[in-house]
């Protein structure tokens, strides 16, 4: 008996993806391979000013590829800035887009991609498998290593109207390729790099302990988790060794392909909701939340929840305190020592950021079934 499956039926979704230094110099070859030849260059105002940033436009020139800059993308893109991109990518008749940055310009650029192919608000696509027709080729670079927006079939977009986050998720938004380069991850300011990095640990975590998981999707998680509580402290500690930086990147790729396959759980649902309403970069949402969603789920799966404390070196017994101090513990050795409090949140917020939770397509896989009130109590313990 090998013990590692029930034998459910399970698929595993990933892009192709290249990994290792200069990776993000091969844009203009591989949109060749592509065919493309007019394409929308999705990013932000921070990574363009980047150093390394005209080199991957470079790599497009050199493949005599003519490529439209569309920069217009807050953290936490909007649907608005997704529709404006989907008009330019129109009026330039693109036929392809290159993704570079952290997950805002990726979801983004996934929005751009369906809105354009489907002809539809980007907010007409929230839920599970509610996109028709897939985008155009996707190439994405990504530039933090957090999101994993590059592998997944996730992309998050905020109503800025109802100040909530829109979940999508659908096989047609895992892009065609994703070049995964440690180099423009040296120049990370280091709360970017920490938030980004909770966020991967919260993406290991949820997709071990979902009820959608599998011997494949355990696998990355557990790989994940092992590698990001080592890499991440190292790459704050040393911010230019290329070594720790690899390896938080390396980590976000594996968590990237456990989550979306697996699925996440409440730490998400519940984030989104909080990040939604107080405009919280995500990895910090998750973070401020993570302790207080495995202390209400241990009792579904307490050898999953064993099995990660063991991986993260929890006090000796292991248990669901030794668990729930070592997340605290890692968190505040980052520097992330607040609270939803501290967040912006106030009690009074809490009832109706639990009905936003309640609709958040993630919960469906959270381990333990959750009501309002339960989540309600979350929230007041992350307080
Ligand atoms: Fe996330």
């Amino acid at each position: 008996m090998l013990g590692e499956s029930d034998h459910t039926l399970r698929k595993f979704v990933a892009p192709e993806f290249v990994f290792g230094a200069g990776a993000s110099r091969l844009a203009g070859r591989y949109a060749g391979n592509f065919g493309l030849h007019d394409l929308l260059l999705v990013s932000d105002p921070g990574v363009v000013s980047c150093p390394w940033f005209g080199e991957i436009c470079t790599s497009l020139d050199e493949a005599g590829i003519s490529w439209t800059l569309f920069s217009g993308v807050s953290e936490n893109p909007r649907s608005m800035e997704v529709m404006r991109g989907a008009d330019t990518y129109e009026a330039e008749e693109c036929c392809g887009i290159v993704a570079v940055g952290g997950g805002s310009p990726m979801d983004c650029a996934k929005g751009i991609g369906i809105v354009s192919s489907n002809n539809r608000n980007i907010l007409a696509f929230e839920g599970v498998d509610e996109v028709g027709m897939p985008g155009p080729p996707l190439i994405c670079i990504p530039t933090t290593a957090g999101s994993a927006a590059d592998v997944s079939q996730f992309a998050i977009i905020s109503d800025e109207m109802q100040k909530r986050k829109v979940a999508i998720i659908s096989k047609a938004l895992v892009p065609d390729i994703s070049l995964l380069d440690p180099l423009p991850l040296l120049t990370l300011p280091q709360e970017v790099t920490v938030t980004c990095g909770m966020d991967v640990l919260s993406h290991a975590v949820e997709a071990y302990v979902s009820n959608a998981g599998s011997p494949v999707t355990d696998l990355h998680a557990r790989r994940a988790i092992d590698l990001i509580v080592r890499a991440l402290p190292a790459a704050v500690e040393r911010p230019d060794d290329l070594e720790s930086r690899y390896g938080t990147m390396m980590a976000s790729l594996h968590a990237g392909l456990a989550f979306s396959n697996a699925s996440l759980g409440a730490v998400h649902a519940l984030a989104h909701a909080l990040g939604g309403y107080f405009d919280l970069p995500h990895g910090r949402a998750n973070a401020l939340l993570l302790e207080s969603v495995v202390a209400f789920n241990y009792s579904a799966a307490p050898g999953r929840y064993d099995d990660i404390g063991r991986i993260m070196q929890a006090a000796e017994g292991g248990g669901e305190r030794a668990l729930v101090s070592r997340f605290r513990a890692f968190r505040d050795s980052l520097g992330i020592t607040g609270t939803i409090a501290d967040a912006g949140c106030g009690l009074s917020d809490i009832p109706s950021l639990a009905v936003r939770a309640m609709a958040d397509p993630c919960l469906a896989t959270n381990p333990r079934e959750m009501t309002p009130e339960d989540i309600a109590t979350i929230y007041e313990a992350a307080f």
